[in-house]
């Protein structure tokens, strides 16, 4: 895909890079916010599987720059660059270490949310990967009933499946509303929508557990969606649509700013916003930059072409061999042989 086509395909993907935003996930947090106001009077955030950090960095805007002291901590696998107002954490959310570590950071303290757009390596095995992002909720909800505040508030994201259901149920115990949110920037084909839960008001003596709890994975049958308090799209209807390709030549960036319309045909490529700091895929980058790819693709072919050349002379050798099998049969069955032969055999009894 060249430098610009994703740009004209992926319409958030360019506002995000337009507006400073890491990822165009930044737009469905704000969607989110803009029709719950989830946001609102918010001091204390925790913002589960982060990276790259765009809803982090809707937190640290939405929050910090309103209030210094507001207390933002982002937890992912991976590491992320440095937000204004958020202390990061680098860890597995379903290890119980890394979650006391997010536990710590609110002693005395609750949150008032916890947000969480995690999503598991997807292996293209659809059950496995469903159950994956079940353990990450799951995780992210135990996470959740030790750090937040009684009336607070947790939004997650999921794959509606089958099973989806048997979660609304399960969060329903735990949270007085839960709305189902599908923000227009995230695309209509996609299964992902985000649960939202409101009001956390868990049963009478519940003890929160970083063990499988109450959430564990069962059985679906005779869960009705109805548990939800509604299903709401986010995002004003005539703005931008996810699915759509659009020219390059509009302007994004500054619909209301006052841009002739030469100016607004000008299209700047730029830069994503934060490439990921330590990437899986950072070794294998640096092992293609030594050269050793080129040396082992040489050695590879070295030795393929030393196996050809060791085959053919087998296939060779074999041929011969057979070639002179044959003519041996052939000798001893010919009758002319034969006469020699006895002619020989009398000579020498002679
Ligand atoms: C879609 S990205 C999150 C994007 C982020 N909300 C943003 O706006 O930039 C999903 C993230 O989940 C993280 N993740 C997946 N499994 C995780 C786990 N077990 N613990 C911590 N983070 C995890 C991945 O490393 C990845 O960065």
């Amino acid at each position: 895909m060249g430098k610009t086509s994703r740009d004209k395909r992926d319409i958030y993907y360019r506002l995000a890079k337009e507006n400073k935003w890491r990822a165009r996930s930044a737009f469905k947090l704000m969607q989110i916010d803009d029709e719950f106001q989830i946001l609102k009077g918010v001091r204390r955030a925790v913002d589960l599987c982060a990276a790259p950090g765009s809803w982090s960095q809707v937190l640290s805007k939405r929050l910090y720059e309103e209030d210094k002291d507001a207390k933002i901590v982002a937890i992912d696998l991976q590491p992320m660059a440095p937000i204004p107002g958020v202390i990061q954490l680098q860890g597995d959310i379903t290890s119980v270490d890394t979650a006391n570590q997010v536990i710590e950071h609110f002693s005395g303290e609750k949150s008032d949310i916890v947000i969480c757009d995690g999503a598991p390596d997807v292996t293209g095995i659809h059950s496995l990967d469903e159950f994956m992002q079940a353990e990450l909720i799951l995780a992210a909800f135990n996470i959740t009933s030790h750090v937040l505040k009684i009336g607070g508030n947790f939004l997650a994201k999921i794959f509606r499946s089958r099973n989806s259901s048997l979660l609304y149920a399960q969060m329903k115990k735990y949270f007085k509303k839960v709305y189902l949110a599908k923000p227009r920037s995230s695309r209509q084909s996609s299964c992902e929508a985000f649960v939202l839960c409101l009001d956390y008001s868990p049963p009478e003596g519940f003890v929160p557990t970083m063990g499988k709890s109450s959430l564990e994975m069962t059985d679906a049958s005779g869960v009705t969606a109805e548990v939800i308090d509604g299903f709401v799209t986010c995002g004003d209807l005539s703005g931008w649509d996810s699915e759509k390709s659009y020219p390059l030549d509009i302007d994004v960036c500054f619909p209301s700013a006052n841009l002739d319309e030469e100016d607004k045909k000008r299209y700047e490529f730029k830069d994503v916003v934060q490439p990921p700091t330590d990437p899986a895929y950072k070794e294998a980058l640096e092992m293609k930059k030594s050269g050793i790819f080129s040396k082992m693709n040489a050695d590879m072919t070295k030795e393929l072409k030393a196996q050809h050349k060791r085959e053919d002379k087998l296939k060779i050798a074999r041929a011969q061999e057979a070639e002179s099998e044959k003519t041996a049969e052939k000798k001893e069955d010919s009758p002319v042989d034969k006469v020699a032969e006895e002619l020989k055999a009398a000579k020498i009894e002679q």
